[in-house]
């Protein structure tokens, strides 16, 4: 007799996150964690290093301070947002709270990973739906509901197919579950989707604050990945819920500093924004000239897709003999894409050129 956890748990595949060393090469360009081009804004790091004296400190639990920049910044109710050590501990919160042994949780077929593996953690069966052209299925979706379903993740945009769903698809997706049927908005590439129109969930927050709720992060558009800032947008009464589970102190001090540091950068988004849509559709073109398919994408990363898995891990290997470092994606069942983050300029040719020149050596 051995202890042991519950039988749900060891069906978990652990999550692996992007690599960032190739044993033998000095130079990496880590392009596979979707982090940000330009590292964490100047006042960000000001706020962290004018912290450190008070290190010994425990940080305000309430994240008053924090909350209150995030309103402003997003025109929101400080009130009705918890923060979080990442989006992932938010994510984390609202599964272990509202599903569990005996429910259903739905996700799409290429969602985030996370979903699935929480969804387990917490007992749930996860439903997977099909998509259709690697974007969500809005009908699959509501169609996927049963009796047990509690819970709905739909990451928009989405990562890893940087795929988006309009408004108007979005709230078809709500009017099409069950009042009873928590959807969760995971809006983690939000500042970078300039689609015309684009919600990032507040405004379905609004329309529906029984049942909907909208995550967002620091660690893509910020690039403050390590310092585990994350937050959510909801109704009074699931905030509620949220800061019963929460730990007391879950976002540290550095981490709210840094976060509030990073939105008082003046232009900061708009320069990322910019900057991501020209190098994207820069590297689309370019590798599309090369002969590969490219996905559209409203993220700062997109799928090139090399048609089999075998050609996939070559191009793989012939970016990492040249030190870059991109994600492979068959955890996803995606294997035969790769998921290549937009990086700065000469970053990005350093990809283009590589796979060029794997295009042309057949
Ligand atoms: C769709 C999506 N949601 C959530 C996260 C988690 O972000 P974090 O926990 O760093 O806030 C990520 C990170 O890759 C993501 O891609």
């Amino acid at each position: 007799m051995t202890v042991q956890p519950r039988p749900s748990i060891l069906s978990i595949e652990p999550y692996i996150g992007g690599e960032s060393k190739i044993p033998g090469v000095n130079r990496i360009i880590k392009l596979s964690s979707n982090e940000g081009a330009f590292g964490p804004p100047p006042s960000a790091i000001a706020a962290i290093q004018g912290m450190a004296a008070e290190a010994h400190r425990y940080p305000d639990g309430s994240a008053t301070a924090l909350r209150e920049a995030i309103g402003k910044a997003f025109k929101l109710d400080p009130a009705r947002i918890v923060t979080g050590n990442g989006s992932d501990e938010i994510l984390t919160m609202l599964i272990l709270a509202y599903a569990g042994e005996g429910t259903e949780v739905v996700m799409s077929a290429h969602g985030f990973a996370m979903y699935d593996l929480v969804g387990r953690w917490a007992g749930s069966r996860v439903i997977k739906v099909p998509e259709k052209n690697l974007t969500t299925d809005v009908d699959g979706m509501i169609a996927a509901c049963g009796p047990r379903t509690t819970m709905v993740f739909l990451a928009n945009p989405n990562n890893p197919t940087g795929s988006l769903l309009s408004n108007e698809e979005m709230v078809r997706l709500r009017q099409g579950l069950r009042k009873d049927i928590m959807l969760v908005l995971d809006s983690a590439y939000a500042e970078y989707c300039t689609a015309p129109g684009y919600d990032a969930g507040d405004k379905l927050v609004d329309a529906n604050p029984d049942n909907t709720v909208m995550t967002r992060t620091f660690s893509k558009i910020f690039g403050l990945g390590g310092m585990r800032v994350g937050w959510a947008y909801a109704s009074p009464k699931i905030i509620d819920v949220l800061n019963r589970v929460r730990g007391p102190f879950n976002v540290n001090a550095a981490g709210m500093a840094a976060a509030i540091g990073a939105l008082s950068e003046q232009g900061w988004i708009e320069k990322n924004v910019a900057h991501n849509s020209a190098e994207r559709e820069r590297m689309s073109e370019a590798l599309s000239k090369a002969g590969f398919k490219i996905w559209p994408s409203h993220c700062n990363f997109f799928l090139c897709d090399f048609g089999s898995v075998e050609r996939a891990k070559a191009a793989d290997a012939a970016l990492r003999s040249r030190g870059l470092i991109v994600r492979a994606m068959g955890g996803y069942g995606l294997g035969h894409t790769l998921r290549i983050t937009v990086g700065t300029q000469e970053e990005n040719q350093m990809v283009i050129d590589a796979l060029t020149a794997f295009a042309a050596n057949g």
